[in-house]
C-alpha cells in the first residue's frame, strides 16, 4: 500500500492520515490510496470509527492543479475519482470524522463535507478557491456547502474562493466543534461518541433543510453578482459558481451534481482557467533563482534606510515598516522631508478611514521612523534603497556618497525604474553589494519587486533580496539588466502604439475604453496620468540617446509635460481631473489632431480590436527579445511582472500567455503587416519568428543555456 495515505487503529478507530507533503494535494494516486483505505476500514468488524487527518502542516490544499493539464485532454473523467472517493467515506455505515488544522481547501475541504463530523483546530483555515483558477468547485462542494450553511454563505465562499476561519465556518454550520488543544485526541473522541450513540450517520448530501430563506437568498445573491461582477470584471467562474449553488436549492442532489460537473469541464477548457493557473504556478516559480538554493548565504536585515521621500521613498519606507523593520529616511532638507512624512501619514490615514489600521498603529509605525538630512546616521543600516529623481549623474553621487557612510556588507539597492545598474555601481568600490530593487507605485500596495542583477551583483545579494521581497510580502522577480528591465522596457512600447494610434485618429477615451475592457486595471493614458508624465518625461530625456534617428517618436506627451499637464498631480494631463474622477479634455484632443496634421500623419477610425493589436502585440514583440537576450529567466517571470506591477489581468495569465493563447503564428503575422505599414518599431523579434514557423509557444521555451 502506498505511503501517501497512512492508516493507523487506536483501539476501535481507524486513523486515515493523508500524507502528500507539503500541501496534502489530492493527486490521482493520493485518491486512489484513499479509496483503497476506505474501502480495507469498511470490512475490517474490529473498526467502529474513522478518523480522516492530514500529516505534516496541513490537511488538505485540494486537488493536485498539476493535473488539471491531463484532465483537460480527458473530458474531465479521471476527475470521478475524488467523486468516488468523497462518496465512498459518506456512505461509510462507520462514522467518519474529519480533523482539520492548517488548511482544508477546495477538494480537501469537499472531502471533508463527505464525512459526517468536522472538527477543525482554533486556527485552521476552509475555503473553496477554486475561481482564483478560474474553476468552479467540482468534487460536489457548491451541492454540499449550502446544505450546511445556506444558500447565500455557501455563494459567497464559493464566487469570492476567500478563506474562512475555523470559528466563523463554524458559526456557519461548515465545522461542528473546535479545539485547540491536541485535534487528534479530541478526533478519536468524537469517533467514538458517535459511534456509540448508534444514531443515524448525518450524511450532507441528505440534508435538505438548511439552504435559508428564499426570498433573503435571492436578494442576497442579487448583491453578491454585483459584487462580483465589479471586483472579478470579466471572470467567469465566480458567476458560474454561484448559479451552481443557487441550483442546490431547487434541484435534487445528483441533478446538481451532474450541472456541477458540466460548469466544472467547460470551466476546466477555459482560456481564463489556463490563464489563471499558469499564475499559480508562475507566482511559485519565480521565487527559484539558478544558482541560488538554500545554502546561499544572506546578510542579515534588520535595520533600513531609504534615500529620497519622494512618491516612491515613502511607499518604500512603508513597506519596511509595515514588516516591523525600522528605517532611516534622508531627505535633502527639511521641507521636503516634512512633505515625505507628511504623505506616509496621510497614506496611513486612509488604511485607519478604511478600518484597516488604527492610530495606535500608525503611530507605532511612525515611530519607527528616523527622518534625516544627513548621511551619517545611514551607516547603521543593513540596506539602503535609494528612491532619488531618475537622473544618471544624480544617482552616481547618491551612490558614492553612500559607498562613504555604509557599513560594510550593507545592501545598497536603487529604485530606478529604467537606468543601467552597473553604471550606479561603477560609483562605489563595493559593486557586489549593488542590486536593483525596483518597486511599482504605489509601492506600498503594489506586490511586484523586480529584482535587477548587476554584472558584480553577490548571490548572497540576490538571495537576501529574494527573501527580503517575501518578507515585505512583495512577488519577488529577478531580472537582468538593460534600459527598463522587463517591466518598463516592454511598457514603453506599449505606450508607444497606444499615443501612435491617438495621432492616426483614435480618441484618448477609446484607447483607454478598449484596454479597460480587455482586462487592464487602467487605460494607458490613465496610467499615464496616475504615475505622472514628468516622470515619463524624465525617461524619455534618459532614454532619447539610445534611439536612433529618424524613428518615429510619440510627439504629443511631451508637450503635455511642457504645458505644465504632469497627470492627476496636477489636475490635468491626458484628462482633465475634478476629484479623481477623469473628464475628457477637448484642448487635449485638439492637441493631438493639430499635432498630428503638423507631422503629415493622415487619420483614420481604428478598431478595438487593432488598437489591441497595436500594443499588445508590440508588448509582446519586445517581451520576446527579453526572453532570448536572457533578461528574464521565463516567459511566466514576464507575466508575473505585468499581472502584479501592470494591471495586467490574471485571467488572461500575463501578456506572453495571452499571445501562445491568441497562437504565435497569428501574433508574428500581424506583426509582418504591421512592419510593413509601420517600419521599424516592428521588425519580429527572432524567436518570435521561430517559434512561430515551428508551432512552439513561449511558455515551453528555455534558452540553451
Ligand atoms: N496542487 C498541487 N500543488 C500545490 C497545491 C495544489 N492544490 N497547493 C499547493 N501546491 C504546491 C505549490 O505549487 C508549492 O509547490 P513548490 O514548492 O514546488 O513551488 C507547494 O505546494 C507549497 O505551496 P505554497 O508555496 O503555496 O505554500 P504556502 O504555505 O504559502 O500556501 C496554500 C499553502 C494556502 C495551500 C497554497 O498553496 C494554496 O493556496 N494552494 C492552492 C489551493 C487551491 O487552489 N486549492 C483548490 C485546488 S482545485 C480543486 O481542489 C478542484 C476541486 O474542486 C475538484
Ligand atoms: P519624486 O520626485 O517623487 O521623489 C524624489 C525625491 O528624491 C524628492 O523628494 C527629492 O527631494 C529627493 N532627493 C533628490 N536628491 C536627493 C538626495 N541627494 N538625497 C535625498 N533625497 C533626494 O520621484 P519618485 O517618483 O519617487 O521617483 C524616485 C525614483 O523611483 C526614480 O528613480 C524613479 O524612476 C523611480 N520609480 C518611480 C516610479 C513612479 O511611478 N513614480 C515607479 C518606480 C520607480
Amino acid at each position: 500500500m502506498s505511503e501517501l495515505t497512512l492508516l493507523e487503529v487506536h483501539d476501535d478507530v481507524a486513523v486515515i492520515t493523508l500524507n502528500n507533503p507539503p500541501v496534502n494535494a489530492l493527486s490521482s494516486l493520493v485518491v486512489e490510496a484513499v479509496i483503497a483505505r476506505a474501502n480495507e476500514v469498511a470490512t475490517d468488524d474490529s473498526v467502529q470509527s474513522i478518523v480522516l487527518i492530514g500529516a505534516g502542516s496541513t490537511f488538505s490544499a485540494g486537488a493536485d492543479i498539476s493535473e488539471f493539464e491531463k484532465f483537460r485532454t480527458a473530458d474531465g473523467q479521471e476527475g470521478n475519482m475524488l467523486h468516488n472517493a468523497i462518496n465512498l467515506v459518506e456512505a461509510l455505515p462507520k462514522p467518519v470524522v474529519a480533523a482539520i488544522h492548517g488548511t482544508a481547501l477546495g477538494g480537501g475541504l469537499e472531502l471533508a463535507l463527505g464525512c459526517h463530523y468536522r472538527l477543525a483546530d482554533a486556527s485552521a483555515k476552509i475555503g473553496l478557491p477554486e475561481v482564483k483558477l478560474g474553476l468552479i468547485p467540482g468534487a460536489m462542494g457548491t451541492q454540499r456547502l449550502p446544505r450546511l450553511c445556506g444558500i447565500t454563505k455557501a455563494a459567497e465562499i464559493c464566487a469570492t474562493g476567500e478563506m474562512v476561519g475555523a470559528p466563523e465556518a463554524a458559526e456557519a454550520g461548515i465545522i461542528d466543534a473546535i479545539y485547540d488543544t491536541d485535534l487528534l485526541k479530541a478526533a478519536l473522541a468524537a469517533a467514538r461518541r458517535l459511534a456509540a450513540t448508534g444514531q443515524p450517520l448525518r450524511r450532507t448530501s441528505e440534508i435538505n433543510d438548511q439552504f435559508g430563506d428564499r426570498k433573503q437568498n435571492a436578494a442576497a445573491l442579487d448583491a453578491l453578482k454585483q459584487v462580483i461582477t465589479k471586483k472579478a470584471r470579466g471572470q467567469l467562474a465566480p458567476l458560474r459558481a454561484t448559479e451552481a449553488v443557487e441550483m442546490s436549492a431547487t434541484v435534487s442532489f445528483a441533478e446538481g451534481v451532474h450541472r456541477e460537473r458540466e460548469i466544472f469541464a467547460e470551466c476546466l477548457k477555459s482560456d481564463q482557467s489556463k490563464g489563471l493557473i499558469h499564475i499559480f504556478f508562475g507566482e511559485r516559480a519565480v521565487g527559484k533563482v539558478p544558482g541560488i538554493s538554500k545554502e546561499t548565504p544572506r546578510r542579515p536585515v534588520k535595520r533600513a534606510a531609504v534615500v529620497g521621500a519622494g512618491t516612491m521613498g515613502g511607499g518604500i519606507t512603508m513597506c519596511y515598516l509595515n514588516t516591523g523593520i525600522p528605517v532611516v529616511l534622508k531627505e535633502v532638507d527639511h521641507a521636503q522631508l516634512e512633505a515625505g512624512l507628511e504623505r506616509i501619514r496621510h497614506n496611513y490615514g486612509v488604511s485607519v478611514e478604511r478600518g484597516k489600521m488604527t492610530e495606535q498603529d500608525v503611530e507605532q509605525r511612525m515611530s519607527l521612523i528616523t527622518p534625516t538630512t544627513d548621511y551619517s546616521l545611514l551607516g547603521d543600516a543593513d540596506i539602503i534603497v535609494e528612491a532619488v529623481f531618475e537622473n544618471m549623474e544624480l544617482k552616481k553621487r547618491v551612490f558614492s556618497e553612500l559607498d562613504e557612510v555604509a557599513r560594510p556588507g550593507a545592501i545598497l539597492a536603487s529604485n530606478t525604474s529604467t537606468l543601467d545598474i552597473d553604471q550606479i555601481a561603477s560609483a562605489t568600490n563595493r559593486p557586489e553589494s549593488v542590486i536593483g530593487h525596483h518597486f511599482f507605485s504605489p509601492a506600498n500596495v503594489m506586490k511586484l519587486l523586480e529584482i535587477v542583477r548587476g554584472r558584480a551583483s553577490g548571490e548572497d545579494v540576490i538571495a537576501t533580496s529574494m527573501d527580503l521581497a517575501r518578507r515585505l510580502r512583495k512577488v519577488g522577480v529577478f531580472v537582468g539588466n538593460c534600459f527598463g528591465f522587463v517591466g518598463n522596457r516592454m511598457f514603453w512600447p506599449y505606450l508607444r502604439e497606444a499615443q501612435f494610434v491617438l495621432e492616426e485618429g483614435v480618441r484618448v477615451e477609446q484607447v483607454d475604453q478598449a484596454h479597460f475592457e480587455f482586462g487592464m486595471a487602467m487605460g494607458p493614458h490613465a496610467v499615464g496620468d496616475l504615475a505622472g508624465l514628468d516622470v515619463t518625461w524624465r525617461i524619455n530625456q534618459e532614454m532619447c540617446d539610445t534611439i536612433p534617428k529618424g524613428m518615429r517618436l510619440p510627439l504629443v506627451a511631451d508637450k503635455l509635460y511642457e504645458m505644465g499637464r504632469y497627470g492627476q498631480k496636477t489636475t490635468a494631463g491626458w484628462y482633465r481631473y475634478e476629484g479623481r474622477s477623469a473628464i475628457s479634455d477637448p484642448i487635449v484632443e485638439d492637441l493631438i489632431q493639430k499635432t498630428a496634421e503638423g507631422a503629415g500623419i493622415v487619420r483614420r477610425e481604428i478598431s478595438d480590436d487593432e488598437i489591441l493589436e497595436r500594443t499588445m502585440y508590440a508588448m509582446v514583440n519586445e517581451g520576446a527579445l527579453i526572453l532570448q537576450e536572457g533578461i528574464a529567466l521565463r516567459s511566466v517571470d514576464i507575466d508575473i511582472v505585468f499581472v502584479h506591477g501592470y494591471g495586467f489581468p490574471a485571467w488572461r495569465g500575463g501578456p506572453m500567455q495571452y499571445a501562445d493563447t491568441v497562437g504565435l503564428k497569428k501574433v508574428h503575422d500581424r506583426i509582418c503587416e504591421f512592419e510593413e505599414e509601420h517600419g521599424f518599431w516592428w521588425k519580429p523579434a527572432p524567436l518570435l519568428t521561430e517559434l512561430a514557423e515551428t508551432g512552439g509557444r513561449f511558455r515551453d521555451w528555455t534558452a540553451a543555456r
